[in-house]
C-alpha cells in the first residue's frame, strides 16, 4: 500500500517574541551556528525540502547542506546530496533569473492549475517538475507516490500556516534565539484557524550563542508514512 503522504517537519528559526523576520521584513537571518547545524540536520533528513514562493523570492536562493559530514551520510545511504526543493506558489511567479536556479539541486515547483484544462502543465524554465497544487492532501499523497517520505517545511510563515490549518504538521523543530524583533512578523500568521492538536515535547537542547531546540510532536496521526 504506498502510504498516504510524507511525514512533515516544520523548522523555523524564530525570535524570543516569536518573529522569524524584522518588523520591515525582508530575509531574515535569526539563528547562529548552532541553528545552521540543526538546520542542515534536518535537510539531511529529509527526502524534500519545501519553501514558501515569498521567502524564495525574498531570500533568492534555498538552504543546501554543507557539512562534510552529512553529505557522506546520505552518499552512503544512495541518496542525492542535497534534499529536492519543493516552491510552493499560487501565482507560479518566481523570477528567473534568481541564484536559486544556480544551486545544485532539483527544483520542483508546486502551483495551483494554469488554465482550464486538467493537463499536467509544463514545468517552467528552472524546475525539473511541476505539481498541481490545488489543497493539500493530494498534492502530498502525489509526492509520497513519487518517493517523498520525509518533508522538511522550511516556512515562512503563510506556508506554515496553511499547513497547520489543515493539521497537516507532524512535528515542530523551532530554535530560539536569544533576540526581540517586535513587529507584524510572527510565525504563524494572525488569524489562521488551527485544527485542535496536542503537542508533546520531544528534544530540547541548548545551543551555543543562547539558542534552545525545541522540538515538538503532534500527537494525533493524520496518517503519515515515517517518522
Ligand atoms: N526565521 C526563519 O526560520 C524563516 C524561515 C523562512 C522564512 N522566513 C522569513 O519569512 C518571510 C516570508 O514569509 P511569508 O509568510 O511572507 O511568505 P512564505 O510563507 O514564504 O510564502 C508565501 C507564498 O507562498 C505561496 N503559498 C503559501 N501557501 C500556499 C498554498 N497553500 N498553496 C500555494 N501556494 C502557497 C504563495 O506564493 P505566491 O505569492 O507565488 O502565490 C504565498 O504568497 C521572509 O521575511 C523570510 O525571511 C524566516
Amino acid at each position: 500500500m504506498s502510504p498516504q503522504r510524507p511525514f512533515i517537519r516544520l523548522v523555523l528559526a524564530v525570535s524570543l517574541d516569536g518573529r522569524l523576520a524584522p518588523p520591515q521584513g525582508g530575509a531574515a537571518q535569526i539563528g547562529g551556528r548552532g541553528d545552521r547545524r540543526l538546520l542542515e540536520e534536518a535537510l539531511a533528513w529529509a527526502d524534500a525540502a519545501l519553501l514558501g514562493a515569498e521567502t524564495l523570492r525574498r531570500h533568492g536562493t534555498t538552504c543546501l547542506i554543507h557539512a562534510p559530514d552529512l553529505l557522506d551520510a546520505r552518499a552512503s545511504e544512495g541518496r542525492s546530496p542535497q534534499p529536492t526543493a519543493l516552491v510552493a506558489s499560487r501565482s507560479g511567479s518566481i523570477p528567473e533569473g534568481l541564484p536559486f536556479f544556480q544551486q545544485p539541486l532539483e527544483r520542483w515547483l508546486l502551483a495551483s492549475a494554469a488554465g482550464a484544462t486538467h493537463a499536467p502543465a509544463p514545468a517552467p524554465v528552472g524546475f525539473d517538475r511541476r505539481l498541481a497544487l490545488t489543497s493539500w492532501s493530494p498534492t502530498l499523497q502525489e509526492l509520497a507516490q513519487l518517493g517523498i517520505a520525509r518533508l522538511v517545511v522550511l516556512g515562512g510563515a503563510a506556508l506554515a500556516g496553511s499547513l497547520l490549518a489543515e493539521g497537516l504538521l507532524d512535528e515542530l523543530q523551532l530554535t530560539i534565539c536569544p533576540r526581540l524583533l517586535g513587529g507584524p512578523h510572527t510565525w504563524l500568521p494572525a488569524g489562521v484557524a488551527l485544527e485542535p492538536a496536542v503537542w508533546e515535547l520531544r528534544e530540547q537542547r541548548a545551543l551555543e550563542g543562547g539558542e534552545l531546540l525545541l522540538r515538538y510532536g503532534c500527537s494525533v496521526s493524520h496518517g503519515c508514512s515515517v517518522s
